[in-house]
């Protein structure tokens, strides 16, 4: 963040009430009502989550304890059986919703397509049928490397519906960081895509995954299954890899839906941590379709015949469960969308919100920046008044944005929802519960019901109204991570060690420096460890120094953030040469290729310096963190 954003945040007091007429119709009505809900969870936590759970869900059988917390393992709903698969398609089947849009795509070339829940359903057991063809069983991870088409949701829940833990590889990772990803995950099958859009080109997905799997190097991986996109040249694999438009006319469309345990593995979704190696964060069945059926119907506040667009990919947190699991499991209509404003479509977005009659609209403030920029006489072009609600995630917003946001793109009428929250917790957190919930720019406002969250310092002491600390949570909530994938002591040292307990209870340190006002509003202001946000996409600095440190000129790296207006944050690279290289603007060109290759273009440097030596500690280390997570 810049300083002029801090320095605005630190003195934001302009406060912005939901319209009476949204407030009325919206899920939770007033503050009153807010408190209420809040007191009552806070006051019975297991209870305030068991019952939503039984009204909420569908469960095959219940639970015999609602929770079991030995931190830090944690335990939802213990013995209860569900699908969330079931609870996001079948349960919708026999009512009014059968023949609703559950799925509305666009695709970047201008095709689309409308899956009702009937036909997603149809289409979700055939793929489910035809991973088990292909010899995946319960408990087998699948990896998932997807352009944004309907595909990719179809087999989340295909691999959901069977009880196969997905890993979805966001794809602009590269074939080496795919591999990583593969080989950490163990996984046994890769569903992939000939190629996907992106502003305008086609990237050549299954060439990557055919990289990644090239030479043995993920052995664990027996079969490619490849859905037909953008129809150019690659080749099968005789084998090992298989059209789904082939399988598909071989399957049955009948799969019933795998009663599974609340806690068996629903997903593994690695981000970014401070050292190298980034963090599978591990996801089960129960807590997190509970977690995020219910925030996803409280903050966008979501009504029968609502159009609701998250513009996020499915390869990252808030595609997994803000475009597919909890509109789903709320029977909603949700929107996908291939593309991204590129040179030759600036107004993209707003054709899509215009073309669907988009009520519910959720976004980044990184893209909220680059639509500043380009020109409010985009969105002003088109006609927008469907819209109820807008949204943001990521990153913290710049006043600044919000007003245009607010403004521009909501016609001042829509409240916003900026929304804190992590991979790892699952779900949204912090935020307005929007006809509730006065708004002040820059602010993710207060926790949602049954989450308890503080600004503590490093000994777990809360710290005054308006001095920064660590966010931290008190409590246990149902979509919490359970544990870093294969590996529990990485996940109590990042989560658990950095605050003692207090009185015995353990705190969640989310890595996130904040304050509260005195009005018990959070502002988040960033990240306090080594890992950066650029364009909302959380990078490891480590992570992008060992790929530099892999380049052969390269002796020494040293990777910094540094505030960027449109992208929030930029790499910056420091390096230090081998003996016999000096440095050249060529040099700089490779070095970024290199990258590239080694993470994907999301890591690009946007500046590469070469210096003959880098800080150091006393010990050694370069000094360039705060901290060993
Ligand atoms: O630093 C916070 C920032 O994004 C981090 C989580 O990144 P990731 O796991 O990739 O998930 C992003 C989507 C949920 C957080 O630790 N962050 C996320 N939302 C906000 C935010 N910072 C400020 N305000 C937000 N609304």
């Amino acid at each position: 963040m810049s300083e002029s954003t801090i320095e605005s945040i630190l003195h934001e007091n302009r406060l912005f009430q939901p319209s009476a007429e949204f407030s009325q119709q919206a899920a939770v009505k007033s503050l009153t009502e807010y408190e209420q809900i809040y007191g009552q969870a806070k006051a019975d936590p297991e209870k305030f989550w068991a019952d939503l759970a039984t009204t909420e869900l569908h469960w095959f059988q219940t639970w015999d304890a609602v929770l079991n917390w030995q931190p830090p393992n944690v335990q939802w709903f213990v013995n209860g059986k569900i699908n969330i698969s079931y609870n996001c398609l079948d349960r919708h089947l026999t009512t009014a919703r059968r023949n609703k849009a559950a799925l509305i795509w666009e695709g970047e070339p201008g095709d689309s397509r409308t899956l009702t829940y009937a036909q997603l359903h149809r289409e979700v057991c055939q793929f489910a049928n035809a991973l088990k063809q292909l010899g995946v069983k319960k408990g087998d991870i699948v990896g998932i490397y997807m352009p944004m088409i309907p595909e990719a949701a179809i087999a989340m829940l295909a691999c959901a519906r069977i009880g196969a833990p997905h890993t979805v590889v966001f794809g602009g990772f590269s074939a080496e960081a795919l591999r990583d990803r593969l080989v950490d995950g163990n996984a046994k099958l890769v569903i992939t895509a000939d190629g996907g859009w992106r502003k305008d080109a086609i990237v050549p997905l299954k060439e990557q995954v055919d990289k990644a799997l090239a030479n043995g190097q993920v052995p664990s991986v027996e079969n490619v299954l490849v859905v037909r996109r953008t129809a150019q040249a690659m080749t099968l694999t005789e084998g090992r890899d298989h059209w789904w438009h082939d399988l598909q006319k071989t399957v049955s469309a009948h799969c019933p839906a795998e009663p599974l345990d609340s806690e068996d593995m629903l997903f593994i979704l690695y981000t970014s941590g401070s050292t190298g190696k980034p963090k599978g964060v591990v996801h089960t069945t129960g807590g997190y379709n509970l977690y995020t059926h219910v925030t996803t119907k409280w903050i966008f506040d979501l009504r029968e015949t609502d159009v609701y667009w998250c513009t996020a990919d499915v390869g990252w947190i808030t595609g997994h469960s803000y475009i597919v699991y909890g509109p789903l499991s709320n029977g909603a209509t949700t929107v996908m969308y291939e593309g991204a404003p590129r040179a030759s479509n600036l107004g993209c977005f707003w054709d899509v919100i215009e073309k669907h009659g988009v009520n519910v609209f959720y976004t980044a403030p990184t893209a909220i920046r680059a639509f500043i920029k380009m020109g409010e006489e985009i969105p002003n072009a088109r006609d927008l008044s469907s819209l109820r609600l807008l949204g943001t995630v990521g990153e913290p917003i710049n006043p600044e944005a919000w007003m245009w946001y607010n403004r521009v793109i909501g016609g001042d009428r829509c409240p916003i929802v900026d929304t804190w929250w992590q991979t790892e917790t699952g779900g949204i957190m912090i935020t307005p519960l929007p006809g509730a919930i006065a708004t002040k720019p820059g602010s993710a406002t207060r926790p949602f019901p049954g989450i308890f969250a503080e600004v503590v310092d490093l000994n777990g002491n809360s710290v005054p109204a308006n001095e920064g600390g660590y966010l931290a949570i008190t409590h246990p909530w149902p979509g919490m991570m359970r544990t870093v994938y294969g590996d529990p002591d990485r996940f109590r040292r990042t989560y658990w060690e950095h605050i003692p307990p207090r009185d015995g209870n353990y705190l969640y340190f989310a890595g996130d420096g904040a304050r509260q006002d005195e009005d018990g509003y959070f502002w988040v202001m960033g990240r306090v460890d080594d890992v950066i946000s650029v364009s909302g996409h959380r990078l490891g600095t480590m992570e992008i120094e060992s790929a530099l440190v892999s380049h052969p000129a390269v002796a020494e790296a040293a990777v910094v953030g540094k505030p960027d207006e449109l992208k929030g944050e930029e790499v910056v690279a420091f390096v230090t040469l081998e003996g016999t290289y000096s440095g050249s603007d060529a040099l700089i060109k490779d070095l970024k290729s290199h990258v590239v290759k080694e993470i994907g273009a999301l890591a690009r440097p946007g500046e590469i310096r070469f210096s003959d030596a880098l800080p150091k500690t006393d010990r050694g280390k370069l000094c360039v963190g705060c901290c060993d997570r």
